[in-house]
């Protein structure tokens, strides 16, 4: 017996109505939102994340599924949906299409983290991102969007968390006090930490080590060291949100696990699903198209992990709509009737009716029987009666009522 691998999950017949509630969900927000849909390759250079998601980060340091492929080139599997997005966008020349351009994508991602409830190997992201513009409008905008998804899902018990964590200028200085701050604590910090203390000390503050965390407490923060443009523009994002009436806080210890952004960051986190309760999370990166070589082109974006949801979505009893069950079952009782009622069935399904037939020889009680663990509305029996009036009885299950019909008018009758 060969076992599924750590970390991956399978999505069985009888949950995948639940994907596809929060695939549709994620179609109808991006499309009310005016997003056309991108796919990008599951695998990339290494590079690309290397250089993109950055090489402090837990995610290219230690998560990525990378290896050489026969033609000896470093392959990593997309750990987030963002990096190749921007790489899309500038190989095809994407800059000379009218700007805004907004995409979206539903992929899956991998990353070798320690399995634990809502933190898989492989999971698969909703995600959003608009290239082209600076204005603290597309930040509100992309927040909505988020917050839009969310409530097509019927969740409502999550926080919005935000912050801004600056442009290269303000972190510049912050960094320097964040090194101030650690340097008499570097002896107890975690080996990575002090790395981290040399390369890009705001990565100090997303440690997951117990001791690195309780030291990053007390540490400066961010909102101290923002340049007065990168001030207004958290100002003006902050604005955009309150006149749409959507509630925030502002976290200044958010500082996101990825290197590219810049200015506004946000989160929408829940309580309910454990130590990993980030649902959602995005913000603006006005210089990860430069760093991957192409021109100055400003972006921001988000992206929803669905396992979490769907863990949400089951801890708070949020209903998913069921699947759609087969308007009607024809059962056959002997060789002849049973090839009729496979006949009327493939009829049905050429007039777009869901309709089931027997598959495994079975009695005609058992037919009934499977029929009603289908959940059949309707179910007609097809014997020599119907085979010489060319009518069929069709019962309906839920109140056992009984209409007689010509069989080749059942679809008009199910209408
Ligand atoms: P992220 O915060 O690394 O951001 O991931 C986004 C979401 O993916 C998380 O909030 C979480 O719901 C889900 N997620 C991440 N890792 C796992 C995992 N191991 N198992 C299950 N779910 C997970 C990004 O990936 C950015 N690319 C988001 C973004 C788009 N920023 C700008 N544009």
């Amino acid at each position: 017996m060969i076992n599924i691998p750590k970390g991956t999950k399978d999505v069985l017949p009888s949950q995948s109505y639940k994907w596809r509630f929060l695939e549709e969900a994620a179609r109808e927000t991006a499309q009310i939102f005016n997003i056309k849909e991108v796919r990008t390759p599951v695998f990339e250079h290494t590079e690309l994340f290397s250089r993109g998601v950055g090489e402090t980060t837990d995610v290219v340091n230690k998560e990525m599924y990378t290896f050489e492929d026969k033609g000896g080139r470093s392959i990593t599997l997309k750990p987030e949906g963002t990096a190749g997005v921007a790489r899309m966008f500038i190989e095809n020349g994407l800059a000379s299409t009218p700007m805004p351009l907004k995409a979206f994508y539903l992929t899956p991602c991998f990353r070798y983290e320690r399995p634990q409830a809502g933190r898989l190997r492989e999971f698969h992201q909703f995600g959003i991102e608009v290239f082209g513009s600076y204005a603290a409008e597309t930040d509100a905008e992309i927040i909505l969007a988020a917050d839009t998804f969310l409530k097509k899902l019927g969740i409502t018990s999550t926080k919005l968390e935000i912050n801004s964590i600056g442009c290269p200028e303000c972190r510049k200085k912050y960094n320097e006090a964040l090194k101030k701050y650690f340097r008499p604590y570097l002896e107890e910090m975690c080996a990575t930490c002090r790395t981290r203390f040399e390369k890009n000390p705001l990565r100090m503050l997303d440690c997951k080590e117990a001791a690195c965390k309780k030291i990053a407490e007390n540490a400066p923060s961010i909102c101290d060291y923002l340049c007065g443009e990168c001030a207004a523009h958290f100002e003006k994002v902050k604005e955009f949100l309150t006149s749409q009436g959507m509630k925030y806080t502002v976290n200044p210890r958010i500082v996101r696990g990825l290197d590219y952004y810049t200015r506004t960051v946000f989160e929408f986190v829940s309580t309910a699903i454990g130590a990993q309760g980030t649902v959602c999370g995005g913000g603006r990166y006005d210089n990860l198209l430069e760093e991957l070589g192409g021109g100055k082109v400003p972006a921001v974006g988000f992206a929803a992990g669905l396992e979490r949801l769907l863990l949400l979505m089951e801890n708070t009893g949020v209903n998913i709509p069921d699947e759609k069950k087969p308007r009607i079952y024809i059962a056959g009782m002997d060789s002849e009737s049973r090839k009729k009622a496979f006949a009327i069935t493939a009829k049905l399904r050429g007039q777009g009716v869901n309709a089931e037939c027997d598959l495994m020889e079975r009695s005609v009680k058992a037919q009934f029987k499977y029929a009603d663990k289908l959940g059949a509305e309707y179910v007609a029996v097809i014997g020599e009666n119907e085979l010489r009036s060319g009518t069929v009885n069709l019962k309906k299950m839920s109140d056992g009522t009984v209409v007689t019909v010509k069989s080749d008018e059942i679809s008009t009758y199910l209408k």
